[in-house]
């Protein structure tokens, strides 16, 4: 196959940072996404309703002219949420998600949550109005192995969770181990997983083997190839559980090269190529659209965008930059390792 059209894809778990760096990095996800879900973990973080307004004013000014791209809002769960913000914030239709994390766990989480009782009120009225608890799903328990983090959330806060309110719809998001695909496959409903490209492509070595390499470094980190195998074979199944959050997360350069380097990888600008080539390998391109572009939606309730997006597959590779340059400083984009010939056709 040489050339490959879907409905245009969105992006259901995107960082966009605010500021300078948000008008460096928003267009790479307008060119290409309709919307996405944007995650909330500014500084300070977006809590409130009102906060999730302005940030979505400064989002719309930063897209650049003649995109059409609808930032789709979420809020930072706290051990101080207002139920009653939350659902007004569900009624205006401002906000599509609620973001859970761990304290700790990841990038600006300092502020999430250590004492789940003390966010019972606010889940239950989400389950109540149907909005979905986007999770980040890993323990911060200093004990427990970084890369075990996610299979013991499962199992020691998540399960049991989800059993106290069972009818709150949660999205388990960025899943990187096969213990994330089955206990999603197991689930009876009420439970979908974002899978970001970058999981899709690299298992642990590539941190780590050769010297180590900041710009594969996020959370979760990467884990062995068995797990990065079960993410794949999920990804192209078409199972409507499984769906892209590509967790682009921009960090200026010197933050990410340094003797404690942030977390985040950066795909906004080149996931539709890299994605491509993996449903190609996997013999899979005809569920391209199922992964990117259907399941997302149908998950959140909205309805699959109209405009298509045509992908073709060039002789010669398709170059991305290696960095692009941000009023914040350079940011270092996702490097497959492999060449790359799937390019949108614009
Ligand atoms: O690698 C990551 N970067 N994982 C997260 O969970 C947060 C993100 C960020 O905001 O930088
Ligand atoms: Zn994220």
């Amino acid at each position: 196959m040489r050339s490959l059209t879907i409905r245009r894809p969105d992006d259901w778990h995107l960082h966009l940072r605010d500021g300078e760096m948000l008008k460096g990095v928003v267009g790479d996800t307008s060119r290409d996404f309709a919307r996405a879900i944007i995650m909330p973990n500014l500084v300070p973080p977006v809590v409130t309703t009102a906060d999730a307004i302005a940030y979505k004013k400064r989002i719309v000014d930063a897209i650049p002219a003649g995109d059409r791209f609808s930032p789709l809002m979420t809020l930072y769960l706290t051990e101080g949420t207002d139920a009653d913000d939350v659902e007004e914030g569900k009624k205006s239709g401002l906000i599509n998600a609620v973001k859970l994390y761990p304290a700790g766990a990841t990038t600006n989480s300092h502020g999430g949550v250590r004492d789940f009782d003390k966010v019972m009120p606010v889940l239950e009225r989400m389950a109540k109005i149907g909005l979905p608890l986007c999770v980040h799903g890993e323990v911060t328990t200093p004990e427990v192995d970084i890369f075990d983090r996610e299979a013991v959330f499962i199992e020691t806060v998540l399960e049991p969770l989800r059993r106290r309110v069972p009818e709150l719809k949660v999205t388990m998001e960025h899943v990187t181990t096969k213990d994330g695909i089955d206990y999603i496959k197991s689930s009876a409903g009420n439970l979908a997983g974002t899978l970001t490209t970058h999981h899709l492509i690299i298992n642990r070595n590539a941190i780590l083997v050769g010297g180590i390499k900041p710009h594969y470094y996020c959370l979760p980190v990467a884990k062995r190839e068995s797990h990065r195998l079960a993410l794949r074979a999920a990804a192209v199944s078409g199972d409507p559980r499984f769906f892209l959050g590509t967790d682009s997360a921009p960090h200026v350069d010197p933050l990410k090269e340094c003797a404690c380097g942030c977390a985040g990888i950066y795909t906004s600008i080149n996931t539709m190529s890299c994605l491509a080539h993996v449903f190609e390998q996997e013999n899979a391109l005809d569920k391209l659209e199922a992964f990117a572009s259907l399941n997302g939606p149908a998950w959140y309730g909205l309805e699959p965008n109209t405009e298509t997006m045509t992908l073709v597959k060039r002789d010669a590779p398709v170059t991305f930059p290696q960095k692009i340059e941000t009023g914040a400083g350079p940011v270092t984009v996702f490097d497959p390792m492999f060449p790359l010939h799937w390019d949108v056709e614009r």
